[in-house]
């Protein structure tokens, strides 16, 4: 069955872009037919994420004419379909929002990522209304776990299902609350950490996924995990040399 998956925080900056990127990849690395939806449409950032600089078709001009999704779909060498929205403000003019529900209903996919939009407005209300489920970014600070808890009243209130909390940037300062605390704080399931890793700077800044730069890391590892424990599909065995040594191994870029 398919499932669309909203990625939301509330606050900006939290990691959201690169965990809906990342997370798809490693759906797609584990074989799930994968397609992931830019619904940040005033400042897109997924497709250069993604390695997408160039973009002739995007998501703005499939709610803005009948044309087939297909044709603004960027399908990347590990199989993951990207629908970015477009760079460009003027391409806000003309675009019927309404026709989001139209195009993921369309799309041949076994996952749906939908990429929110910063905020609690209208925008990053289209990711909440157009998902069947909800996965939650914070880091580990109190004013990115009020934003989450204020998301999800809204959530609540519309009945989506969560699957879970991911805890993202964790160890970047020394002043941070642990798993529980979050818990409690959200009602929330911590689903999976992610480290505070300066890789996943790099990797967005050359349009890769650190899964492809870094396969063996902790933090790509921490991907694949997210995408095993919500497909239900086992992590690749990955033998003890690899995890210890398999840093020294990562391809040159
Ligand atoms: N785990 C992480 N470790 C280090 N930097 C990260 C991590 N996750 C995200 N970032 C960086 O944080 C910034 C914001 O991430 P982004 O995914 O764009 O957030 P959002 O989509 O929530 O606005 C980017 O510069 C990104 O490279
Ligand atoms: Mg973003």
């Amino acid at each position: 069955m398919k499932r669309v998956i909203g990625i939301v925080s509330g606050k900006g900056g939290v990691g959201k872009t690169t965990i809906a990127f990342n997370l798809g990849y490693a759906f797609s690395k584990l074989g799930i037919k994968t397609t992931i939806l830019d619904l940040n449409l005033t400042t897109s950032h997924l497709g250069l994420y993604a390695g997408l600089s160039h973009l002739s078709l995007t998501l703005n001009d499939l709610m803005r004419e009948d044309i087939p999704v297909l044709e603004a779909t960027y399908k990347l060498p590990i199989g993951l379909n990207i629908i970015p929205a477009s760079y460009s403000l003027e391409d806000l003019v003309g675009i019927n929002q309404e026709k989001i529900s139209e195009i993921i209903e369309k799309i041949d996919s076994e996952i749906i990522l939908l990429d929110s939009a910063p905020s609690l407005g209208k925008e990053s209300l289209l990711t909440i209304r157009n998902s069947n489920y909800l996965l939650y970014v914070a880091m580990p600070n109190i004013v990115s776990l009020l934003d989450i808890v204020r998301v999800k009243k809204i959530a609540d209130e519309l009945e989506k299902e969560s699957l879970g909390i991911i805890v993202n940037m964790r160890g970047k300062s020394k002043h941070e609350l642990g798993n529980d605390e979050i818990e409690s704080l959200t009602g929330l399931r911590v689903i999976q950490e992610i480290p505070f890793d300066d890789l996943i700077e790099r990797a967005n800044q050359i349009g890769k996924s650190i899964i492809e730069i870094d396969p063996y890391s902790k933090t790509s590892l921490s991907f694949l995990e997210i995408a095993s424990k919500i497909s239900g599909i086992e992590m690749p065995k990955i033998s003890f040399w690899y995890r210890v040594f398999g840093r020294f191994l990562k391809p040159k870029f």
